[in-house]
């Protein structure tokens, strides 16, 4: 199968301000080759506009987010199709903060997951298992039931083109990451579930969880991590470029 060019997603979750986000996002982009990895910040929604101007730097911009419904009267949601106008190529979608703070998250993402597909827009569907989940050896159990849970009622041509982010939860924002190999072998079973249940060929499977510039080149080695979902890394210019020059 033919390997995707690594994904190297920055999630700057609610931080940093509007008039500071061009700046960060060109110094955290210096010595980034296009022709080696897929840059992408996924900023505030706030940001969006004012990041504009990276596009054409070759930088991608997605949201952290978005609403399961198309338009209409939903006060203070941001639809695909207003994420698309403003460039968005992509969008986190069940990040496990989300799930964890808003409990109808997960009822969304099927919907959410359409509406993304409505406009071409690329979804970033995260899944991870929990601490508990993982001590107890059922992490694998635990994401087989969320990709049934989220996954069962979408058609294939929608998941074919997905990337998928796998982050145990246990692992973010701790700085205490699952190993290369840890994350290698949960990669390759959620490409098997997904080829054996669904007769799919996931392209780009992602890893999440405190990646930074020390341990990125081993998750860079791995032949099913496609790229790095980077939270707290993506806000230190130097630890980010560090990062995609392991990936490059
Ligand atoms: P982290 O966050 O890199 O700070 O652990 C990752 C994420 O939540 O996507």
């Amino acid at each position: 199968m033919l390997r995707t060019k690594p994904l190297i997603a920055g999630n700057w979750k609610m931080n940093i301000l509007p008039s500071e986000a061009v700046d960060l996002a060109l110094r955290s982009s210096e010595g980034f080759d296009e022709q080696a990895t897929e840059l992408l910040i996924c900023p505030p929604f706030t940001h969006l506009q004012a990041l504009q101007a990276v596009l054409s730097k070759g930088i991608s911009l997605g949201a952290q987010n978005c609403s399961h419904r198309l338009n209409g009267a939903f006060t203070g949601d941001i639809s695909v199709e207003m994420l698309k106008d403003l460039g968005c190529k992509y969008a986190i979608i069940g990040h496990s903060e989300r799930r964890a703070y808003y409990p109808q998250e997960t009822s969304f993402i099927p919907q959410k997951l359409q509406c993304l597909n409505e406009y071409g827009m690329i979804p970033i569907y995260c899944c991870g298992e929990g601490l508990d989940s993982r001590n107890s050896g059922r992490h694998f159990d635990t994401v087989a039931h969320q990709l049934e849970q989220d996954l069962s009622s979408i058609e294939d041509d929608i998941l074919k083109k997905m990337v998928i982010a796998y982050e145990p939860v246990w692992a973010i924002g701790t700085g205490k990451n699952a190993s290369a190999d840890q994350a290698q072998e949960m990669h390759l079973y959620i490409k098997k579930h997904l080829k054996d249940k669904r007769g799919i060929h996931l392209q780009s499977v992602i890893y999440g969880g405190s990646v930074n510039a020390a341990n990125a080149a081993e998750f860079a080695q791995m032949p099913d991590i496609n790229g790095v979902l980077v939270g707290g890394a993506s806000l230190k210019p130097i630890e980010f470029t560090s990062i995609i020059a392991a990936f490059s």
